[in-house]
Parts: structure tokens; sequence; C-alpha cells
């Protein structure tokens, strides 16, 4: 899993592991592109190996992205779950993990990509947004979708308190996407994504 922040979606994909035996990827490594985040400490107290390849030693994202698919190499990993990954990965990733990068967005893409989708979506006035999850391509938030559920907009909201209505559906949404994809039940034909089995 690569993160950035609280993972607080890497503490429900553990959660989700725990609670069903028939969910058995094992989760090789953590990588956080800074130090200090909190998703760091929750590896530790989980017992996941983690790295820190820090954005701020590289020249460029080639140079970036270069250094997290050797970490990721390194690990054998086969599956990678961005979850609060503030990066964007250069071709080289996405070349070599070719549908096999998942993002979860906390909007429904494709309204409002980008890094500031919550404020984004309450700033327009929708009514609905949500959560989308996808698998990543060369384009930012755009590759085949997933899955996505609605959340609704309340008059009252802040952009945190919204946030909070859309992560308690992404630590449900994600576990199950990446259940399946670690399963091999997704398969993605063009833009669609076929689930074998929910
Ligand atoms: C999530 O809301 C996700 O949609 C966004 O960043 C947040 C990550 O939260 N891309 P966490 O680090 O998993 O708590």
């Amino acid at each position: 899993m690569l993160i950035s922040g609280s993972g607080s979606n890497l503490q429900a994909i553990v959660d989700a592991q725990a609670d069903d035996p028939s969910f058995s990827a094992e989760l090789a490594v953590v990588v956080s592109d800074r130090f200090g985040v909190g998703g760091l400490l929750r590896a530790e107290t989980f017992g996941i190996p983690s790295e820190v390849v820090n954005w701020s030693d590289y020249p460029d994202r080639t140079a970036f992205t270069a250094a997290i698919c050797q970490t990721l190499v390194r690990y054998d990993v086969e599956l990678v779950v961005l979850a609060g990954f503030m990066r964007i990965l250069s071709e080289e990733a996405i070349q070599r993990f070719p549908n096999a990068i998942l993002n979860i967005h906390p909007a429904l893409l494709p309204a409002f990509p980008g890094a500031h989708a919550v404020e984004d979506a309450l700033a327009y006035g929708v009514k609905t947004t949500g959560v989308t999850v996808h698998f990543v391509d060369e384009h930012v938030d755009h590759g085949p979708i997933i899955a996505q559920e609605p959340v609704p907009v309340m008059a009252a909201d802040t952009a945190a308190l919204l946030h909070k209505r859309i992560q308690t559906i992404e630590h449900r949404l994600y576990p199950k996407c990446v259940r399946a994809a670690a399963s091999g039940h997704l398969r993605v034909e063009g833009r669609t994504v076929i689930w074998n089995e929910r």
C-alpha cells in the first residue's frame, strides 16, 4: 500500500482481513512518500514492513517513481493499493503494474478529480458526491472504475464533516475492492471492469 497520511484506509483493509479468513492476500509493505505520517505508525503496530521513499530526495517524478517501483519489486508486490497517496506516479509504474494499481478518490469521478475533491464538490453545490475506486492509468483520476458509491451532501456540511462521511463509505468499499482484485475477481475490458464475484 502506498500512503501519504493517516492510513485510515490501511486500517480498514487490515481490519477486513482480520474479519475474513478468505481475504488472504499478504500486505507485503507500506510505502510512504514522507516521514512521520500516521500510516507508518499503524504499519508498525500491525507488524507490516514499511519504507519511506521520500519525495524531496528525488529530482523529479520519473526518478521518484523508479525508486517506488524498485521498492515494490524488492517486496515481490503483485497489487499496488494507493490510499491517500498524494503523488502522481509516472509511466514506469503503470507499465510495470498494468491494471494492478488501485486508487480511491473522494468523489464520483469523472466529477471533481484532483487533490481537493471534497472542497470542490462542496463549492460547486452538488447535492450528491461520493467515492470512486478505480484502476490507475496514465491519466490522473481517470482509469477504469471498479466501484462507486454516492454520499449525500448535507446543508450544514463543512469539508471536514463531508470528508468524514465519505471516509466511512471508503472504509467499507475499499477493502471489498482490494479483496476482489487480490483474488483475481476483476477483469478489465477497455474501460469496463467486470466483477466475476461479489
Ligand atoms: C481518503 O479520503 C482518500 O479518498 C483520499 O485521501 C484520503 C486518505 O485517507 N485520496 P487515509 O490516509 O486512508 O486516512
